[in-house]
């Protein structure tokens, strides 16, 4: 009985799959392309890189088939997502890594079967192997951050800061650090600071607690390097009951960020355009599938070092975002609507700040 039950939908799934691999119209093989994604805590991953990529390579191929796995913050598991897809057939695989030298693995063996990577958003390590590297400028993200603070705490001397960074395993934890500390040293104390597990909002806050009880609550800005992070030193702050709260820092123009800005909560974020950032992964993805020349303007001849190799890059630009240029950034972008971010609560600010 269950069988019978069952067979229809089998006839029917494979159909389907005949028809994900069969031949289009021009004679070309439908191609599997894989998206591994690092983690599910920050948005971005499953709300925006993975459907902007899933549209893009659509409108390139509506025959090709996205494999897309997340990784949910562990290594272990993206290596078996990876092996996965390199059995699935994959033809490229477009690589966030969870951890940056553990995923020179992966690229192994993908090169064994053949089959490219790029390097995506996060930089892979000491590999020779790897095709291309397609991110932002990450150390003037760090920077954008770093001045934002600076002018947020005006005049004082020498302020005490607290700087929350990301996960050491992720490279572009090290570059935000790096670009940080170019401008906020020599003009800032670092009463605290802090490299955070995973890039979990929980660990910022209890990083947050333990530096506001050995500080005694003096703090006079926060460096946090994205808005998971900035979510959770602010809850640490509120539970401390500090009033008003020191500027503090963030990345990624999260809708509940963007928030938090638009009522002085949070005095900026790093808007990253992950729309042109996916796009241009879907884009290189179906080249290197179909075997099409990838002109030079993707690239324009830049290359970064990964430990192994100088990689054929693309750096998009990261733009700082504070509530006197959330509509020209963000809204104006399409990243957010007007009234995705101005919902009843945040109506008045939202009036008051100017975004419709
Ligand atoms: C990304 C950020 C993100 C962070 C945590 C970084 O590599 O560039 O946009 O907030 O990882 O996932």
């Amino acid at each position: 009985m269950k069988l019978a039950r069952f067979v229809p939908v089998l006839v029917l799934a494979g159909l389907i799959l005949m028809a994900c691999g069969g031949s289009t119209g021009g004679g070309t093989t439908a191609k599997k392309i894989a998206l591994l994604l690092p983690e599910a805590t920050t948005a971005r991953y499953d709300t925006k890189d993975m459907p902007y990529f899933r549209d893009k390579l659509k409108q390139l191929c509506s025959d090709c088939q996205l494999l897309y796995s997340n990784a949910k913050q562990d290594a272990p598991t993206q290596q078996t997502q990876a092996e996965a897809a390199i059995t699935n057939g994959a033809s490229v695989i477009v690589l966030d890594p969870v951890d940056g030298a553990a995923a020179a693995a992966i690229v192994t063996k993908a090169k064994a079967a053949n089959i490219p990577v790029i390097s995506y958003d996060r930089l892979i390590l000491n590999t020779a192997d790897l095709n291309y590297y397609l991110s932002f400028d990450n150390a003037a993200v760090g920077a954008l951050q770093g001045n934002a603070l600076l002018t947020a705490m005006g005049s004082k001397t020498n302020p005490q800061i607290v700087e929350i960074n990301g996960d050491p395993a992720d490279n572009n934890a090290k570059l935000f650090k790096q670009g940080a500390h170019s401008v906020l040293d020599g003009k800032v104390k670092y009463g605290k600071e802090y490299d955070t597990p995973g890039w979990k909002p929980d660990n910022a806050q209890k990083e947050m607690q333990g530096a506001l009880v050995a500080l005694s609550n003096k703090v006079d800005g926060v460096l946090a390097a994205n808005d998971g992070t900035a979510g959770g030193a602010i809850a640490a702050m509120k539970a401390a009951g500090l009033k008003p709260l020191p500027p503090i820092t963030g990345q990624d123009a999260e809708l509940a960020a963007i928030q938090r800005i638009v009522v002085g909560d949070q005095t900026m974020t790093v808007y990253k355009a992950i729309k042109a950032e996916a796009e241009a992964a879907a884009q290189l993805a179906y080249d290197l599938a179909f075997g099409v020349a990838v002109p030079s303007s993707m690239t324009n001849g830049k290359t970064v070092n990964n430990g192994k190799a100088d990689v054929p890059s693309v750096l998009l630009t990261p733009v700082a975002v504070t509530k006197a240029n959330i509509q020209s950034t963000v809204v104006a972008d399409g990243f957010w609507t007007a009234a995705d971010i101005c919902t009843s609560q945040y109506a008045s600010a939202c009036a008051a700040a100017g975004i419709s």
